[in-house]
């Protein structure tokens, strides 16, 4: 079997919403001490619901795969769905992930809450 699902391949190769918005409202930006690798989200929000997301990721592939897959999966979302949004789902909807790679997918959990928390500091 393959280490890695074709949709970790696809998202790898041909990342979705790769870049930065710059009318982007919350930015969240973390990184893993472990590996070095950071991750940026960039969310633009209008009523409660995410409109637009891009990210930037100086990663590996898994956490590049992973970044494109949670944005497409909070885009068009409202914000009380995202907050729910856990790695294990990021992973899932990539078909999996292999254990080592677990780590990745948290990046873009954390990368999302972060932006999150940036755009309720700035939206009080
Ligand atoms: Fe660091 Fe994948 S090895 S995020």
């Amino acid at each position: 079997m393959a280490l890695y699902s074709e949709k970790v391949m696809d998202h790898f190769l041909h990342p979705r919403n790769l870049g930065m918005l710059e009318d982007a409202n919350g930015v969240g930006e973390v990184g893993n001490a472990q590996c070095g690798d950071i991750m940026k989200m960039y969310l633009k929000i209008e009523d409660e619901v995410v409109q637009d997301v891009k990210f930037e990721t100086f990663g590996c592939g898994s956490a590049i795969a992973s970044s494109s897959m949670a944005t497409e999966l909070i885009k068009g979302k409202p914000l009380e769905e995202v907050e729910q949004l856990t790695n294990k789902a990021v992973a899932e909807a990539l078909d999996g992930l292999p254990d080592y790679k677990m780590h990745c997918s948290v990046l873009a959990e954390e990368a999302i809450q972060a932006a999150l928390e940036d755009y309720r500091k700035n939206n009080q």
